[in-house]
């Protein structure tokens, strides 16, 4: 029974057998993830001292559950989630940690004041991706990656925000040193960018949020500071750097992979990117089915809140949920054909997103630009192909993504 796919000794035994610290998963995680989601939906990592949901319902009930709690210090002491609070510098007041009533404190004038620079400035994104792939290369084989993926988010953000848009190479290094902060089991070497990225960050905001209280702009860093100032938003200094830099570095890497995740995706699935060709008005559709597919963001956690049952198992205090969402996002008990790539899918409530109070703040300005690149791309190219090539995906644990994708036009 050596090459029977459920055989024990191909279960998982750890989390981090499922992310990119396994070649296996690094390559291709979707088989174990299936493998994991049929035979052990409910997994406890001893070592790392969590639970692993794989199936949708149990991880759609878990996010959306408003008890379940995420702040690190809350974690059982030497359980992975634990770490993320012991990293030499208080970065704790992200969005992405808090509980209520602190979360929805800063989270709701934030996401206000964002989304509505974002509706404003739509057009204007539009014509900053038209000008990024305008100025790629017309004709020849090049990193997408290199050339589209990586220079659309980060000029994007810096513009909302206000940030020098002369320091975007500074701005994409933060954000890839920052975003080890999510990374749970890192290296010496790790920790000294995690440290130095986060010191130049905050910096620069604090420069940034005094320049902008003196001489305010059209931007969302002055937007926050004005807020703070009327006693609209009551949120403190440091917290509103920390969430501007949330914002800065949770759009950057996310958006380039749903960006190179898709490209690749409707490379590899030719019928399907006839069909884009055809009818570009499914662009907003492929966007979801490329984040149900290969979703940039592959877990999310919880913290439980008390003595409780979840997805069925008795559950403690303090002990961490961790969700695969990409296993979530294949669950043949939610979606038809649900290992099959296919942008025509009627309904694609995907979960890559994550779900209830901690939802993705972004997801409405990733779904700007990935669909405006995907149109604006096949457009520019109407012989997009992929060359032979050898993928390699990224390293960083829980995240999906692409380091190079060459194209030829
Ligand atoms: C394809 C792109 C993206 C993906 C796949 C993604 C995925 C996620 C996921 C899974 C979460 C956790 C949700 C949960 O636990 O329920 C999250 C939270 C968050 N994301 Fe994104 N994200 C993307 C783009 C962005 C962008 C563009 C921004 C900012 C401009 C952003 C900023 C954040 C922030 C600040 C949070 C914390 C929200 C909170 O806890 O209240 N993300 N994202």
């Amino acid at each position: 029974m050596a090459d029977d796919p459920k055989a024990p000794a191909q279960m998982p035994q750890s989390i981090l057998e499922l992310s990119a610290f396994n070649p296996v998963a690094r390559d291709n995680p979707h088989p174990l993830l299936k493998s994991l989601r049929e035979t052990c939906p409910v997994m406890r990592d001893e070592a790392a001292k969590v639970w692993f949901l794989s199936r949708y319902k149990d991880i759609r009930d878990t996010v959306n559950d408003r008890t379940f709690v995420r702040h690190p210090t809350k974690a059982e002491a030497g359980s992975l989630s634990a770490r993320f609070a012991e990293e030499g510098r208080e970065r704790r007041t992200s969005i992405l940690f808090l509980d209520d009533p602190d979360h929805a404190r800063i989270r709701q004038p934030l996401a206000k004041a964002f989304y509505a620079r974002i509706n404003r400035m739509r057009p204007e994104i539009e014509a900053m991706i038209d000008a990024v792939i305008d100025a790629a290369p017309a004709a020849g084989r090049f990193d997408l990656m290199e050339k589209i993926a990586v220079p659309v988010p980060v000029l994007v953000i810096a513009r909302i925000l206000g940030v020098d848009e002369s320091r975007l190479g500074d701005f994409r290094q933060w954000s890839e040193d920052v975003i080890l902060g999510l990374n749970p089991v890192r290296t010496p070497e790790e920790d000294a960018r995690l440290i130095s990225g986060g010191e130049a960050l905050d910096a620069y905001f604090s420069e940034l949020m005094a320049a902008r209280r003196k001489a305010p702009r059209d931007d969302l860093v002055s937007d926050m500071v004005q807020l703070q100032a009327s006693g609209e938003a009551d949120i403190a200094d440091d917290e509103v750097r920390t969430n501007l830099e949330a914002l800065l570095v949770g759009g950057n890497l996310t958006t380039t992979d749903l960006i190179g995740n898709g490209i690749w995706l409707l490379l590899t699935h030719p019928a399907q990117l006839a069909a884009l060709r055809v009818h570009p008005e499914l662009g907003a559709q492929a966007v979801e089915e490329v984040l149900r597919y290969e979703a940039p963001v592959s877990v999310t956690s919880r913290i439980v809140p008390g003595e409780r049952i979840v997805a069925g198992c008795p559950m403690h205090a303090g002990q961490p949920v961790w969700m695969s969402l990409a296993a979530a996002n294949r669950d043949p008990e939610v979606f038809d054909t649900a290992e099959a790539f296919d942008i025509t899918r009627k309904r694609a409530s995907h979960i890559a997103f994550g779900g209830g109070p901690h939802i993705c703040i972004g997801a409405p300005l990733a779904r700007i630009e990935a669909r405006h690149v995907y149109l604006k791309l096949l457009e520019k190219y109407p012989a997009l192909s992929l060359p032979k090539q050898d993928l390699v995906w990224r390293a960083l644990p829980f995240f999906r993504g692409l380091e190079t994708l060459i194209v030829e036009t």
